[in-house]
C-alpha cells in the first residue's frame, strides 16, 4: 500500500509539516519535533483546540467534555484525534514561541526498572535505568509501557533534566488501577519497560525573575519537585512558593527533604494544606483546597514582579486553581499546567 501524506499549515506561526494518513496532526508534529500545545493526547484534556480553516479531516473518539458539540460544529478540532484526507490549514488558539523553539523530537527508549519505594499509603517512588539518554525540560513526561501487559500511561520525571538516564517518577497508586495497582508487588525489579517520549508542555520557563509559583495535589508533586529542582540547579533567584494539596497528614511526604530546601533557597516556602485533616490530627498548618490557599496566600502575601504558575496533578484541582490564578492576576501565558487525565477506555 502506498503511504498517503498531506501538508498540514500551521496558522499564524506559518510552520508547515507532513501528515500520513492514518497518522494523527499530533503525532506527527511529535515525530517532526514540532511542539504545538497538547496534554493527554486522548481527546480528554482540550490542550490541543485548533480551528480547522482548510481541508477534510476525520476525527477519531475523543471526550466532549474536551470537544463540546457547538464547537465541533464550528470547526473546532482536537489535533491528538484529528486523521488528515487532504492538505489541512490549522489556525492555532494557543501557541508560544518558548515551546516552538524548544521542542525536543519525541523518541522510543528501552528502559529497565530499577527499584519502587513507597513515600506514603499511595504513593510510590518508581525509578528506571533508560537504555539511552533522554533530553527532556523539566515539568515533562513520557508514556510508560509495561510490554507483556500491553499497558501504557504517562508520567511525569521527578527528577530534574540533568539526569538524563536514571529517571524517577511520583506515582499514585489506584487499588483498580491498571499500571498503578502493579506497582505493590506486581512489577518486580529487572522489569523491561518501554518509554516514550517527551511530552509536555508544562515546564519550566528559564531566565525569569519574577515568584515562581508550584501548585500540586496528589501525584502532581512529581513534575513540580523536578521544576524546583531544575530551578535550584540553575541557579537562579526568584521567590518561589510550592503549595501542595492533600486529605490529611499521613498523604504528606518529603517533609524532610523541604526542610532542607528551605533553609537552603533564599525566599522559599513549601505550603502544604490538608482538605480532611482529622479532629485529634496535630496540624497546625493550612487546611482547606488547595486552590483556597493558594487564593489566600496570594491576597495576603503580595507578590511584586511578573508571576509564572505551574499546576499539576487531579483535572478538578487545576480547574478551581486557574480562575484563582486569572483574578490575582497572573497573566494566562505565564500559566503552564498539566491535568492527569485518567487515561480513554
Ligand atoms: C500528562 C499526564 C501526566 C501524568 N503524570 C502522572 C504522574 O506523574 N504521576 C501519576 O501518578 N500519574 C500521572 N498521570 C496519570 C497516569 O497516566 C494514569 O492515568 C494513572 O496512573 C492511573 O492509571 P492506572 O492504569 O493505574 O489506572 P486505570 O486502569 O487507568 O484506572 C483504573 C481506575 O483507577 C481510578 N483512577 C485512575 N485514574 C484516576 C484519576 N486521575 N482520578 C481518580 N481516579 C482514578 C479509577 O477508579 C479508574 O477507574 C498523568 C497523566 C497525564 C495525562
Ligand atoms: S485533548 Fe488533545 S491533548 Fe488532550
Amino acid at each position: 500500500m502506498v503511504d498517503k501524506t498531506h501538508r498540514v499549515r500551521f496558522e499564524p506561526v506559518g510552520v508547515e509539516m507532513d501528515v500520513s494518513e492514518g497518522e494523527t496532526v499530533l503525532d506527527a508534529a511529535f515525530r517532526q519535533g514540532i511542539s504545538v500545545m497538547h496534554g493527554c493526547k486522548e481527546g480528554q484534556c482540550s490542550s490541543c483546540k485548533s480551528v480547522l480553516m482548510e481541508g477534510d479531516v476525520e476525527l477519531l473518539k475523543y471526550s466532549t467534555f474536551a470537544l463540546p458539540d457547538y464547537e465541533r460544529d464550528t470547526n473546532h478540532i482536537l489535533l491528538c484525534r484529528t486523521l488528515a484526507y487532504s492538505d489541512i490549514t490549522v489556525e492555532l488558539l494557543n501557541y508560544d514561541e518558548d515551546l516552538m523553539r524548544r521542542a525536543i523530537a519525541v523518541k522510543v527508549f528501552g528502559a529497565t526498572l530499577t527499584a519502587i519505594m513507597r513515600l506514603t499509603h499511595d504513593i510510590r517512588l518508581l525509578e528506571i535505568t533508560l537504555d539511552a539518554p533522554l533530553r527532556f525540560w523539566a515539568g515533562q513526561y513520557v508514556d510508560l509501557t509495561i510490554p507483556e501487559a500491553g499497558i501504557t500511561r504517562s508520567f511525569s520525571m521527578a527528577n530534574a533534566p540533568s539526569e538524563q538516564i536514571n529517571l524517577r517518577f511520583i506515582i499514585k497508586r489506584y487499588p483498580q488501577g491498571a499500571f498503578s495497582a502493579l506497582l505493590d508487588g506486581g512489577l518486580q525489579v529487572g522489569q523491561r519497560l518501554t518509554v516514550k517520549g517527551p511530552y509536555g508542555t508544562c515546564f519550566r520557563r528559564e531566565e525569569r525573575s519574577g515568584p515562581l509559583l508550584l501548585i500540586g495535589g496528589g501525584s502532581g508533586m512529581s513534575p513540580l519537585w523536578s521544576i524546583l529542582h531544575d530551578h535550584i540547579e540553575s541557579g537562579e533567584e526568584r521567590v518561589v512558593r510550592l503549595f501542595y494539596g492533600a486529605r490529611t497528614g499521613k498523604d504528606l511526604f518529603y517533609l524532610d527533604e523541604f526542610a532542607a530546601i528551605s533553609a537552603k533557597l533564599p525566599d522559599f516556602r513549601f505550603v502544604p494544606a490538608l482538605s480532611d485533616a482529622g479532629p485529634d490530627e496535630d496540624w497546625n498548618g493550612e487546611s482547606g483546597l488547595i486552590h483556597d490557599v493558594v487564593q489566600r496566600t496570594l491576597r495576603t502575601e503580595k507578590l511584586q514582579g511578573e508571576i509564572d504558575a505551574y499546576s499539576c496533578g487531579p483535572p478538578p484541582m487545576i480547574d478551581a486553581v486557574l480562575p484563582v490564578l486569572q483574578i490575582a492576576g497572573v497573566e494566562p501565558d505565564h500559566i503552564y499546567f498539566d491535568k492527569f487525565t485518567p487515561a480513554a477506555r
